[in-house]
């Protein structure tokens, strides 16, 4: 059998080894290098730019999105730092409006700085991607589902659409990962994970990466691996790439149970509305089941309350955590406006929809029945201004 007829499992176990090891170690080592003798058989030098740990993760993940090219880097901003320092001065990013705080911060305080410019719009409807031909960006950006409400974007459609005038397409497919969406044979030409989430599944370490067929872009994330020095450390890199072994059982789990809980939690008394891309109700539910294989683990609900009563209703929850990040093994919260979001302008975050009474599940692979009952709980403290 060819390594690329293999299923996705079968790929997430065994893409990426052959490591140079005599010792018959099942696992592979960490090589807790920084550098290497010259003339060695694999063609290392020096950590920046590449370690053994590199290579298997790199191979892992692109085996998983079924592509040619990965470069892992230190985080997902890491990530998003090396495609964006591709630019130039007078360049256009074409972004959705709702993507991650920090992407939005690393446009706004630090990429704008060296003259490149964003203009954002709601990518989830069709009717703004006439814009593309007009403004012809160096970039169209778009998450999907988005971080934090869930909005779908067509990224086959929008990826034609920007084909036709050679934009490329990123893809932040975070939430989604490689199990569930594939935006690559979608037509997008770059693929951006933080593998912080649920690639390594784990939260143990940072890391991210950058995944693409095109041979162009991927000498321009390894020049920016070395150059920015944006390489994870060996130890995180070898958490990631054992995470990612079992990427299509916590996604099946994680899927299976966020549904559950999303439906169960609509129509709850102080639930003004709950968006999972998987419920009848999400207003890209058809677009969601054609793209992805099921909904992933997150879950937003808004709350009829201002922002210290949800804040109160996330405190109340005992087997969800009230921390950032999402994708791990166990459930999560998380106040976009106060946390993930806060970086964005007030006016900003409410013209997208995050208001102070929406809070963010992650939801973990805990069994069901009991992330259910201390939602339940959580819930039933709300005091409903409705009341
Ligand atoms: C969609 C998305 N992209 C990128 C990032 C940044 O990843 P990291 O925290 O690994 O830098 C995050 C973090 O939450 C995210 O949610």
């Amino acid at each position: 059998m060819k390594d690329d007829e293999q299923g996705f499992s079968t790929r997430a176990v065994h893409a990426g080894r052959g490591f140079s090891e005599n010792t018959g170690a099942v696992m592979p080592p960490v090589f807790l290098t920084s550098t290497f003798e010259a003339g060695n058989p694999e063609g290392f030098d020096y950590t920046r730019s590449g370690n053994p740990n590199f290579r298997l993760l790199d191979r892992t993940l692109a085996a998983l999105e079924g592509a040619a090219h990965a470069t892992c880097f230190a985080s997902g901003v890491s990530a998003i730092t090396a495609v964006v320092s591709t630019l130039k001065i007078g360049d256009v990013v074409f972004a959705e409006e709702n993507v991650y705080g920090c992407t939005y911060r690393l446009f706004d305080k630090v990429f704008a700085k060296f003259g490149v410019r964003v203009i954002y719009a709601d990518l989830s409807d069709p009717a703004n991607w006439a814009k593309i031909a007009e403004v012809r960006p160096a970039l169209v950006w778009l998450e999907s589902p988005t971080n934090p409400l869930l909005k779908v974007v067509d990224i086959a459609g929008i990826s034609a659409v920007a084909a036709a005038v050679q934009s490329p397409v990123l893809v932040d497919g975070t939430f989604a990962t490689p199990y569930l969406q594939q935006p690559l044979a979608l037509g997008a030409t770059l693929c951006l994970h933080s593998t912080t989430k649920y690639i390594n599944g784990h939260s143990d370490c940072l890391s991210g990466a950058v995944i693409t067929n095109d041979a162009a872009w991927q000498a321009k994330m390894i020049f920016a691996q070395k150059a920015l020095g944006l390489q994870p450390s060996p130890f995180d890199a070898w958490l990631t790439a054992r995470g990612a072994r079992t990427l299509a059982l916590r996604m099946e789990q994680h899927s299976r149970t966020a549904l559950a809980l999303a439906g169960w939690i609509e129509g709850r008394p102080g639930v003004r509305f709950v968006r999972y891309p998987f419920l009848a109700s999400h207003p890209q539910v058809e677009l969601a089941k054609r793209q992805m294989r099921a909904g992933s683990g997150l879950i937003v609900l808004e709350l009829d309350c201002d922002a210290d009563a949800a804040l109160a209703v996330c405190r109340r929850l005992k087997l969800f955590t009230l921390a950032e990040s999402l994708g791990g093994v166990e459930s999560l919260v998380c106040h976009p406006a106060t946390m993930t979001h806060a970086s964005v302008p007030r006016a900003v975050r409410e013209q997208v929809g995050i208001g102070d009474g929406l809070i963010r599940l992650s939801v973990g692979i805990e069994d069901a029945e009991d992330l259910q009952a201390d939602l339940a709980e959580a819930l039933n403290g709300l005091t409903s201004r409705k009341g």
